[in-house]
């Protein structure tokens, strides 16, 4: 057996957020190596892997990750040695049998995912292909998606910004992620000056971190109407040349059983804030909505998708965690019709692959999605072109970043045999 496993070493490092993270080092027999670390997310779902963190109150406020850290270069590294890195399955099993709890939260969901992706790059250079062909062989090149804007409590927290986490848009009539990218980066930088100009605009911590724009704004309904006009002006028809996908990260939004909308001054019961959700979806050209309801209001989310799930695309993330305990009881009971896919939010590769799996045979949409506290590692946009998820929340104005770069390349890499999926991704909402 040519990958079996030698040594696996981990390390802290420090994320996009400057937050301390774990990083692993697999090294196996053939000499070929894989190197990971556990991105970290700002707005969690409760439903996710344990992060285990050392609770040190005078390093990083707690966050340092000795213990996880200690967990791989121990007992990880002990079960692991000797396995074939090519049977992620077998890996991915010893993991969680090691770690004998649901959530992860003996060895740390962090210590866990970084080993899980570390052994697949190891695996990948074992046999001498690209990432994405030994994560399922796809060539599909996901539909052009890229954030313009930053809101919400989570993100920004800032009076006279939007309630809305994230504001993305959909390049739908361009020819592939560069030309798309393009497009939707002329739109941000309209965004960008119009708000210097008129609002004046401050660049809270995160936003600023994650290299996004925050403006302010009067009303969560302003930034659809400013930026539909923008569109418009820049010669281009909303809704077939671009459309909106929005975050609401909803849970953020509740408290006491309502959702508090600080931008409009209002404070709505759950059929209030659906209803005001419909109503944003029969004026604008949004496509997709991701976590528009709390991540434990189930009826809500049916309710929803009653109302709205034949024509724009509900998205659950927090409400789904990636988990496939959690998808198939929304399958079930018709909440939302995709999912985001997120591997640290379920802890290894090989239960995402079954979240995905049981997402694409209810026929339900896959978003792959990095975090807020991604680090140097693209591997996103291996996983969604690999697995032909279709779409991908990984890329950002102003600046690109290294998802689309890596879909340039990986694009690039297959040639001829590259498909881009485009606006086909999204057939049922347009
Ligand atoms: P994160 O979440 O900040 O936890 O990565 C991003 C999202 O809500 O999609
Ligand atoms: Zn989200």
């Amino acid at each position: 057996m040519a990958s079996r496993i030698k040594s696996i070493h981990a390390r802290e490092v420090f994320d996009t957020k400057g937050l301390p993270t774990v990083e692993v080092s697999m090294l196996l027999e053939d000499g070929s190596s894989g190197l990971a670390a556990a991105p970290g997310g700002t707005s969690r779902g409760s439903s996710e892997p344990f992060d285990l963190r050392d609770g040190d109150q005078s390093y990083f406020n707690g966050m340092g990750v000795g213990k996880a850290i200690h967990n791989v270069n121990t007992e990880i590294a002990g079960r692991l040695k000797g396995m074939d890195a090519a049977d992620q399955d077998a890996i991915d099993r010893a993991l969680l049998e090691l770690d004998g709890t649901g959530n992860k939260s003996r060895l740390g969901g962090n210590a866990v995912i970084a080993t899980s992706l570390a052994n697949a790059k190891a695996a990948a250079g074992a046999r001498g292909v690209e990432l994405f062909e030994h994560l399922g062989g796809g060539t599909e090149i996901p539909v052009s998606l890229a954030n313009i804007m930053y809101g919400g409590p989570a993100y920004v927290g800032v009076a006279g910004t939007a309630d809305f986490q994230e504001y993305k848009l959909y390049a739908l009539s361009a020819a592939g992620p560069k030309d798309g990218y393009l497009r939707i980066s002329r739109i941000y930088e309209r965004l960008r000056e119009m708000t210097v100009r008129n609002q004046g605009f401050g660049i809270p911590r995160l936003a600023q971190l994650a290299g996004g724009l925050a403006a302010r704004f009067d009303s969560n309904e302003e930034p659809f109407a400013a930026v539909t006009a923008l569109i418009e002006e820049e010669g281009y028809i909303p809704g077939k040349d671009f459309g909106f996908y929005i975050d609401m990260a909803a849970t953020q939004l509740y408290e006491d059983g309502k959702y508090h909308l600080r931008a409009d001054n209002q404070v709505l019961s759950r059929e209030e804030w659906i209803g005001r959700i419909v109503d944003l979806c029969n004026r604008y050209p949004i496509i997709s909505m991701e976590d528009c309801l709390h991540e434990d209001d189930w009826d809500g989310w049916v309710e929803l998708t009653k109302r709205l799930g034949d024509r724009v695309q509900l998205v659950g993330d927090d409400l789904f965690t990636t988990n496939p305990v959690r998808l198939r009881k929304g399958i079930d009971m018709g909440a939302a019709n995709a999912v985001v896919i997120k591997p640290n939010q379920v802890g290894t590769l090989t239960e995402t692959f079954e979240t995905i799996r049981i997402a694409k045979a209810a026929g339900y949409g896959t978003i792959v999605s990095g975090r807020s506290g991604e680090l140097w590692d693209p591997y996103i946009a291996h996983l969604c072109v690999g697995q032909s998820l279709g779409q991908g929340k990984m890329v950002n104005c102003p600046a690109g970043g290294q998802h689309l770069n890596e879909l340039m390349r990986i694009q690039d890499h297959l040639g001829g045999r590259a498909v881009y999926v485009g606006r086909s991704a999204l057939a049922k909402f347009l």
